[in-house]
């Protein structure tokens, strides 16, 4: 199968490739290397892919109708949509960016999908579209009234246009609110990236609010699981939406712990307020994605942080690690 994976420089779309190219895929990845967080991350990881047959590089915006257009006249079967600004605090500062990045983005890829009759895409929503008001542990149907942030209205408005696309032309669509996704090569703009480098760094690391914020943490490789088997289970006519998460819920303070267990330092934190755009708990009910797709998380969360921690070990903790 051809698979055009949108941002494919990024971290969840990083593990993906890998997977799909080691069971016999053929790739094509489009990236705008948006300097959102630290530039050399995405060229590390892309590093990975290039000795890669099977992977075909297109740097380019998919706000670009031209960017757009070359990468699905490309025979694409199937279009993995996980290009975004992904910031959720940032999105407050920049929401025309992040609605241009996630939403226009979107309308010119789904446009280009339409010319050349590529019909099956999978989404990359999130946990975020649930907002302030839904109850956890957080279901499908309970999302969308009352987003937080620019970045969660941009994801919510991606969903309510793929509903819109699959009645008007021949789509099988899915979104996958993705819950907290963790791991190596992960952002360094979230927690446990963050933390993991500046614990080998030595660095003071900022905790916003007490840090008894829970999230329900996804180890990455289950998160590409998750995408891999909605990837097989699109139909045409159809949008569903799954969330992927469940089973690792915990605070800010036990991630903490257990980066402090594994990696045997102690990190030092700055304590700063909240964020209104934060929110409080995430929860994910996971029984739609296990019973429609066989879905559930593997990885615990002490055995995420532990790879993660040796994962950062290599890259932050010697002087002379490679990038
Ligand atoms: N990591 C998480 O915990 C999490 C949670 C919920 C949802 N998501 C979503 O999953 C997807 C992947 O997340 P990630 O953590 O790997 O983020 P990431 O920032 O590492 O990857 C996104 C990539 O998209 C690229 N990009 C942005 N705008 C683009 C455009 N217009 N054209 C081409 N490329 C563009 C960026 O350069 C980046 O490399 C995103 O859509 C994000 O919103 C992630």
């Amino acid at each position: 199968m051809k698979v055009l994976i949108t941002g494919a420089a990024g971290f969840i779309a990083g593990h993906l490739c890998k997977r799909l190219i080691g069971e016999g895929h053929h790739v094509v990845g489009v990236d705008s290397l948006d300097p959102y967080y630290d530039l050399s991350i995405k060229r590390a990881r892309l590093k990975t892919l290039s000795s890669e047959n099977a992977f075909e590089w297109i740097e380019g915006d998919l706000c670009d109708k031209d960017v757009s257009e070359a990468c699905v006249s490309k025979n694409i079967d199937l279009v993995i949509h996980l290009a975004a600004r992904p910031g959720v605090r940032s999105s407050l500062d920049d929401p025309y960016g992040t609605f241009q990045r996630n939403l226009m983005a979107t309308i010119q890829l789904l446009e280009a999908m339409k010319r050349h009759g590529v019909k099956k895409m999978v989404f990359a929503s999130s946990s975020s579209v649930y907002g302030g008001t839904a109850k956890p542990p957080f279901r499908e149907q309970d999302a969308g009234e009352s987003p937080l942030s620019p970045y969660a209205a941009s994801k919510r408005s991606v969903e309510l246009l793929l509903n819109c696309y699959v009645n008007n032309i021949p789509l099988g669509a899915t979104s996958l609110r993705f819950f907290t996704v963790y791991g190596p090569y992960g952002r360094p703009d979230m927690a446990i990236g963050k933390f993991a480098q500046f614990l080998f760094e030595e660095r003071e690391a900022p905790l916003y609010g007490t840090g008894e914020a829970i999230r329900d943490f996804t180890y990455v490789s289950d998160t590409v699981d998750g995408i891999c088997r909605a990837a097989d289970n699109l139909e045409e006519g159809t949008h569903k939406i799954y969330n992927l998460g469940g089973g690792n819920r915990v605070s800010m303070l036990k991630v903490i712990e257990l980066l402090e267990k594994y990696s045997g330092k102690t990190l030092k934190l700055k304590r700063l307020p909240a964020f209104s755009s934060d929110m409080k708990v995430t929860e994910a009910c996971p029984d739609k994605a296990k019973e429609e797709l066989g879905w559930f998380p593997k990885v615990s969360i002490e055995e995420g942080i532990e790879r993660t921690v040796a994962w950062a070990r290599t890259k932050y903790g010697t002087p002379c690690a490679e990038s």
